[in-house]
């Protein structure tokens, strides 16, 4: 069937309004019928056999997987190694028995990712794939592959294969927690119930939209732009500047928070905008303590938070952009959002070929 732009200027735009869709297909193709469990096709994968993780993948689905590290880890329990396809291919590391290597391709056909799967074949226990497009490459050569329901991603840089990589890949570390004893059933059901709620709070979150714009005026004038995170809003950071860069063209590089004064810091001038991803979680005074400093220096900020995080700074940020609140399991699908729209307005700004950016490919099947 032919795809087209639904009334929207760009397919980006589309495709980042249609993500509450998607992600509840996504959610009820996993979920079992009373919503209390999920049900991976096929025959499953035993976590409880497994003693290691090892996900792979380019791009945005790199950054996908780097998030779920945190889910795996912290939910689960498990040991997890992430690369990038093109490092891990070459690398020679080994895979010791009782490792799952788990691919995330939206396409299914990026060759650093197949190359990487083809070297894990016969060496892991089990090869997994998280995929787009069922009948790809990647998706034919695993054991087992879960598909996102993203739907046709048209435009270049991604998002909705993002946060369905994203939802799907939480699917998994709450399965892998259930089974592994780390999750009880109350538990599970809790966070399921939650998770069905995130499209609507994701549509409600579009509210955002008209002073993402506003701030995105600004952003279209500047050479360069630092994204800080700390936990699983660290690999947001990342994605965030990758968006950015990829459509507007603009330098942008994300930091952990922590990492600011090992370096960024000496670039920081009135100049370089810092985008701080930071709802009220855990961490929350850890990376508004790296905000401080950064203000203390001149810089100026684009805060993107919650109600709760934007109360207790009352200092003088440049921008706060309010997200609505959510368990801080569900933030990084949440705060996507932000990152895709301050990349889209900021291109649209600046008159970009949104869909189609220079020197990049939607699928890159040569090395
Ligand atoms: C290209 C695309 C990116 C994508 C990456 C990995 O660089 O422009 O948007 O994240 O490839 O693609 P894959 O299909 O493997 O997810």
């Amino acid at each position: 069937a032919r795809v087209d732009k639904a009334g929207h200027k760009h397919f980006m735009s589309k495709e980042i309004a249609e993500q509450p869709t998607v992600i509840s297909e996504a959610i009820n193709f996993y979920l079992t019928n009373d919503g209390k469990d999920i049900a991976l096709p096929g025959e499953g994968i035993d976590f409880k056999s497994l003693n290691r993780l090892t996900m792979v993948a380019c791009g945005t689905a790199y950054y996908a997987c780097m998030t779920a590290k945190y889910w795996f880890e912290q939910l689960a329990g498990m040991p997890v190694e992430v690369d990038i396809a093109s490092e891990f291919r070459y690398r020679q590391p080994p895979v010791t028995d009782g490792t799952a290597a788990l691919f995330v391709s939206q396409s299914g056909e990026t060759a650093d990712t197949l190359a990487a799967l083809r070297y894990c074949a016969g060496k892991a226990d089990q090869i997994l794939s998280v995929v787009n497009v069922p009948e790809s490459s990647i998706a034919r050569e695993s054991n087992l592959a879960l598909p996102i329901h993203a739907g046709a991603e048209i435009g270049v840089a991604s998002t909705k294969a993002f946060t369905c990589q994203l939802t799907v890949l939480l699917l998994l570390a709450l399965k892998a927690a259930h089974m592994r004893g780390k999750l009880d059933d109350d538990a599970l059901t809790d966070l399921l119930s939650k998770l069905r709620g995130l499209p609507a709070t994701l549509n409600n979150a579009m509210a955002i939209e008209e002073s993402v714009q506003g701030v995105s005026q600004s952003l279209s004038k500047v050479k360069d732009v630092l994204f800080l995170g700390r936990g699983m809003m660290y690999p947001l950071a990342h994605e965030g500047a990758l968006k950015l860069k990829e459509i507007s063209y603009i330098h942008a590089e994300a930091y952990a928070s922590g990492e600011l004064k090992h370096g960024p810091i000496a670039l920081i001038d009135e100049k370089m905008p810092v985008v701080v991803l930071a709802p009220r979680d855990a961490l929350f005074d850890k990376t508004i303590s790296n905000m401080q400093e950064v203000m203390a220096r001149g810089g100026k900020i684009i805060l993107l938070t919650d109600q709760a995080g934007a109360d207790e700074v009352s200092e003088d940020v440049w921008q706060t952009i309010i997200m609505p609140e959510i368990d801080p399991v569900l933030s990084p699908i949440l705060y996507a959002l932000p990152a895709q729209l301050l990349a889209y307005h900021t291109a649209v700004a600046k008159g970009t070929d949104v869909d189609q950016p220079r020197n990049l490919a939607k699928s890159v099947t040569v090395e």
